[in-house]
């Protein structure tokens, strides 16, 4: 298990996954607001996090190995845990087993350290994933707002892993008293999923086009309306819940409050870089088939009027952000 400190006094949150898309955010967000967190994750790769190398305490390590995560936490006073580190759709629909047990042993491991070394909040990254496709009132063309009640019916293995790890995590409340909530996000988007997973939604692909200048055909889909939240919102969000002092309700969904399509993306690209060459088709995406990937609009009044949430990145906001995150650290794309 190789640590690193840098200067400052540790705080007492660690972040499972820290290092990725939205954890780096997180992380970000974190140490902006004067906390120095303890990062645990099983890859020592700094790109998303240049700049603050120096302000976390890291330990390199597998979610999955219950003893070694024991190691990091005990005699530390962590308190709260933000549970960030995952298998995303790619790795579970192709190996259903190792998504399972990186997203569910591995919060298994996180809740029960949780509960033996006397952790007292533990804040998870859902996706709404867990609830299957938004059809009917919830999809085209009324987009009901999904509210935090809507029921599981994941139809991807990912979806599955990450409404059984919710589950785990609501056991332990009731059983333990461990104060645990889970963040539903909206569709996220961000520097780091395009260079990590070398897939990614329309909304990447665009934004990237432009930062890029590359030329992007997107045959159809361009009048489906989403959610699009952006990472700098979620890390918001992660950091609003740790600080609050009243008990946390067991899940909130964190979104952009808005909903927007890639034709409207595309627009925006297009005013920022005029010489990229775009071509967004019509229509909607056959969201009966759209495996993980769901269409709706999530209902934030509870994030808002729970813990103080409110989106501070509008679609235009979260473009210009994107870009300049990129320029700062250097991420350089061949995908
Ligand atoms: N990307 C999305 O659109 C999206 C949407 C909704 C929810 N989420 C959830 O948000 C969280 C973060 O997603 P992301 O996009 O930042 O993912 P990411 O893949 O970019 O980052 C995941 C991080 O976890 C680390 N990790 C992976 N396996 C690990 C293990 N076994 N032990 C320790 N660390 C491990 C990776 O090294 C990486 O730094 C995940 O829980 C994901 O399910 C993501």
């Amino acid at each position: 298990m190789a640590e690193v400190s840098g200067a400052g006094k540790r705080s007492d949150v660690l972040i499972t996954g820290a290092l990725g898309a939205i954890g780096s955010y997180v992380l970000k967000r974190f140490i902006s607001e004067g906390v120095r967190p303890l990062v645990y994750d099983i890859r020592k790769d700094l790109t998303l996090v240049k700049n603050v190398e120096d302000n976390f305490d890291f330990v390199e390590g597998d979610v999955t190995d219950e003893k070694m995560f024991g190691r990091a936490i005990e005699d530390k006073n962590i308190t709260c845990i933000v549970h960030m580190s995952s298998a995303l759709g790619k790795v579970c629909e192709s190996e259903p087993k190792v998504g399972w047990h990186i997203n569910v042993d591995g919060t298994l491991n996180v809740l029960e350290n949780a509960r033996k070394h006397g952790v007292k909040k533990v804040l998870y990254a859902s996706s709404k994933a867990s609830l299957g496709h938004l059809t009917g009132e919830f999809g085209h063309p009324t987009f009901k707002p999904v509210g935090e009640d809507h029921p599981f019916r994941p139809e991807s293995f990912y979806g599955a892993t990450k409404g059984a790890s919710e589950l785990l995590g609501r056991q332990y409340k009731r059983e333990f008293g461990l104060e645990f909530a889970a963040f539903r996000f909206a569709s996220t988007y961000g520097p780091g999923k395009m260079s990590r997973h070398g897939v990614a939604s329309g909304i990447s692909k665009i934004i990237e086009a432009g930062i890029f200048n590359r030329p992007l055909a997107i045959k159809s889909g361009g009048d489906q309306k989403n959610d699009y939240v952006y990472n700098g919102d979620l890390g918001k969000a992660i950091y609003l819940a740790y600080k609050a002092s009243s008990k946390l309700s067991t899940a909130y969904n964190i979104g952009s409050g808005e909903l927007h399509t890639l034709k409207d993306v595309a627009e925006i690209v297009r005013e920022r870089h005029p010489a990229v060459d775009i071509d967004i088709g019509p229509g909607l995406v056959d969201v009966a088939n759209a495996g993980e990937l769901s269409y709706g609009l999530m209902d934030i009044a509870r994030a808002k009027r729970e813990i103080g949430y409110q989106p501070a990145f509008n679609l235009a906001d979260g473009i210009a952000d994107y870009e300049k995150t990129v320029a700062s650290v250097g991420l350089d794309h061949s995908v």
